[in-house]
């Protein structure tokens, strides 16, 4: 999959990786580039189309899909997380709000998608995880669930779009310096923006269907090897 040329499509374009991706994608020659939010009016980029998308509204995700027929790489990025404790009394209202974004905004968006992909010969989906879809750490219990549930749908999307020639990547990195991570007590490296952008689409380029960005997604993948794996091992200190 060529990012040259690419006409792509990138949820919660208006911040943080989003916005990243637009940028990195416009850098890397993409022919045209649809960024999305929920408020078009905060997409500033100069020379990508704004749009309106909210990734939980079914009647958005369409009418989205029925208008941009051209789109062939397709970025399943907006995200939402918590900081709260798994047995907290609002848990429940909290992991059903990060499902509908993290899980059935993938897939309400990719279903949509799936028919103009094929139409534009099959071109890619790019599917935004975590390291925290293996691993959880003290107050992200809810939203590991979510990135673990959306880890296991980009594996079952990879094996239902293969026939229609679509790449279905997955993007697992550890902290990324934005809003997302600015109240996160862990004490990791925290990547840039641009980074992860820039590596995504290296390996989009390179026809890989898993992207370890950084050094904690890899030492937590690798860590399933331990005689105590790192999931287990984590500590509750916080
Ligand atoms: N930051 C990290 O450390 C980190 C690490 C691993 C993976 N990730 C993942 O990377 C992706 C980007 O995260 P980020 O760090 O850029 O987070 P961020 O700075 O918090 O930005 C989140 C983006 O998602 C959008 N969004 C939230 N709900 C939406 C909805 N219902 N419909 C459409 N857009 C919606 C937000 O739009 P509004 O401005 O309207 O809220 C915003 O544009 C997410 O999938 C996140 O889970 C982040």
């Amino acid at each position: 999959m060529n990012i040259k040329g690419s006409i792509a499509l990138v949820t919660g374009a208006n911040r943080g990786l989003g916005l990243a991706f637009t940028k990195a994608l416009l850098a890397g020659g993409a022919s045209k580039v649809y960024a999305t939010a929920r408020d078009p009016s905060a997409i500033t980029v100069p020379g990508v189309v704004p749009i309106k998308l909210d990734v939980t509204d079914p009647a958005d995700v369409a009418a989205v899909a029925d208008r941009l027929g051209d789109v062939n790489l397709l970025f399943n990025n907006a995200g939402a997380a918590v900081r709260a404790p798994l047995l907290g009394s609002r848990a429940e209202e909290e992991l059903r709000m990060l499902l509908d974004v993290n899980l059935f905004g993938v897939l309400l968006t990719t279903r949509a998608f799936a028919p103009v992909l094929a139409r534009n010969g099959g071109g890619a989906v790019v599917n935004m995880l975590s390291a925290l879809s293996w691993i959880t750490q003290p107050g992200t219990g809810a939203y590991a669930a979510t990135k673990a549930a959306a880890w296991a749908l980009t594996n079952g999307l990879r094996i239902e779009l293969k026939a229609q020639k679509t790449q279905v990547t997955g993007v697992h990195v550890g902290l990324i310096d934005t809003d997302m991570a600015a109240g996160s007590p862990v004490e990791l490296a925290r990547v840039s923006p641009q980074f992860v952008a820039e590596t995504v689409l290296q390996g989009i380029e390179a026809g890989q269907e898993e992207v370890l960005v950084d050094g904690t997604a890899k030492a937590v993948k690798a860590g399933f090897n331990a005689d105590v794996p790192l999931y287990v091992a984590v500590s509750s200190a916080r």
